[in-house]
Formats: C-alpha cells, sequence, structure tokens
C-alpha cells in the first residue's frame, strides 16, 4: 500500500484529490472545537459570517449558544469568545454554532469534493493523524492561514503532522510513503524550528496578537501535543455543515 501525504499552506490553494483531509489553525479554532468535545460539548455547527450565525440562532433557539471570535475577541452578542481555556474553566454548551475569522473558513473550504474532514491541532496529533491512516491513503493538510496569509504556527503543525504520519503508516501496512512538495517544506520548517512548539507559536504574528489580548495561556494550551483523543469530524448532516466529536 502507498501512503501521499500532502500540506496545502493556505484553503484557497487548489486543493488536491484526498481521502481524509486535516484542517489545522493551531491558533485557535481548531484547538477551540477539539477543547470544545473535551469539555462536554455535543454538537457545533460552523459558519462563515457572524451575520449567518444569528440568524441561524434565531432559527435553532436558545439552547444553541454562539461562539468564536472577530479579531480574536468575542463577536458582540456571543456567549462565548475562541478562547479553549475558557472553556476549560465554563464547561462547554451541548450545542453551539462557531464562527471564526480564517479556521471556520478553512473547514468549510475541506469539505468540498472530500468525504472525511478531520479537525486537527497539537493537542490531538497521535490521533487525528491515527484517524487519517485509516481514512484512506491520499491525505492532505490544510493550513488555515490568517487573513489569506501563511501561516508559520499552522505550517509548523502541520510538518509535525507529516513526521508523525511517516513513523505511523508503516504499522498500517505502508509499504511506499510519497510526500508532494507543500509535504516537504512544511517538514523541513518542523525540522528547523520544531520541536519547540510553544516558542514557535508565542513567537508567531498570531501568537504576539493574542498575547498582547491576554491569551498567552491559551497559546501554550494549544502548543500541547498528544493530550487527548478526541477528533472532531466535520460532515453534512441534513445539509448542513455540523462538527461532531468522537
Ligand atoms: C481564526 O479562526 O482566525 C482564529 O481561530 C482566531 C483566534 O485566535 O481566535
Amino acid at each position: 500500500m502507498k501512503y501521499v501525504f500532502d500540506v496545502a499552506f493556505l484553503p484557497t490553494e487548489t486543493l488536491k484529490e484526498h481521502d481524509c483531509r486535516l484542517v489545522i489553525d493551531l491558533l485557535r479554532a481548531s484547538t477551540q472545537i477539539t477543547t470544545f468535545f473535551d469539555a462536554g460539548g455535543e454538537t457545533l455547527l460552523p459558519v462563515r459570517e457572524v451575520e449567518e450565525s444569528y440568524k441561524l440562532k434565531e432559527k435553532l433557539g436558545d439552547d444553541w449558544k454562539l461562539m468564536g471570535e472577530r479579531g480574536g475577541l468575542p463577536a458582540p452578542g456571543f456567549d462565548f469568545g475562541n478562547s479553549p481555556l475558557e472553556l476549560v474553566k465554563r464547561g462547554a454548551p451541548l450545542h453551539a454554532i462557531i464562527t471564526t475569522s480564517n479556521g471556520t473558513h478553512a473547514m468549510m473550504r475541506a469539505i468540498e469534493g472530500c468525504a472525511e474532514v478531520c479537525v486537527a491541532c497539537a493537542r490531538n496529533l497521535e490521533s487525528a493523524a491515527w484517524d487519517a491512516l485509516c481514512a484512506g491513503t491520499k491525505i492532505g493538510i490544510i493550513c488555515a492561514g490568517r487573513n489569506g496569509e501563511f501561516s508559520m504556527e499552522d505550517t509548523v503543525c502541520a510538518g509535525m503532522y507529516i513526521e508523525k504520519l511517516l513513523s505511523l503508516a508503516p504499522k498500517n501496512g505502508a509499504e511506499e510513503m510519497e510526500l508532494t512538495d507543500g509535504a516537504i517544506a512544511a517538514m523541513a520548517l518542523w525540522r528547523h524550528l520544531g520541536p519547540d512548539l510553544d516558542g514557535v507559536a508565542m513567537e508567531s504574528q498570531h501568537g504576539r496578537i493574542l498575547r498582547d489580548l491576554g491569551f498567552a495561556d491559551d497559546v501554550l494550551f494549544c502548543s500541547e501535543v498528544s493530550v487527548t483523543a478526541t477528533v472532531p469530524k466535520l460532515a453534512y448532516v441534513d445539509g448542513a455543515p455540523t462538527i461532531i466529536g468522537r
């Protein structure tokens, strides 16, 4: 069996054909979504725009909470921001609608033309890598980036995933493994800047913005590696993109 591992630095790239896509927005959407399920949440509905989230909540009712951010802070009228540590402290609502500046957009892009989409972050590295290997042989990692630009922390995390996939795949029967140029470049960046992921995240452009907003502890939380088995999956349920935990 031959595996092909690929990395897209931005969701707006022309995406290759993949059996499974792992979407990474290390700071903080993919960590937030993973933590939502760890903190007791059951269903998350991702939407692209804040306006859309208000409309959906009006339709679904008060059992649904609004979660996410614009500019790193909760959007007006939102019940939760995009801070995973807030979820740890307050506990997650059972059902929420989430919109973030980049992460939810990347997820909506990833689900186009791919049957298996997993939310991946440092915290679920081992489990998400394993789930991807079990889902098929063409695995794509989609970095969310930031405002349409390359994001160092997402790419370094993607490189960490490539290394993990390379080490796990033979245990799942791989006889051959191929890396695309994107995967080679991400792994080179990880080998150059890792394994100090918290240092990378703290010094990244987005990490510095979050620190200035008072979210340094979130950045450290997002940098913890392989500490949860939760791998949220994005799929269409009754025609709507829906994220469920495991
Ligand atoms: C995003 O989607 O851009 C991020 O998750 C922003 C944030 O750190 O809250």
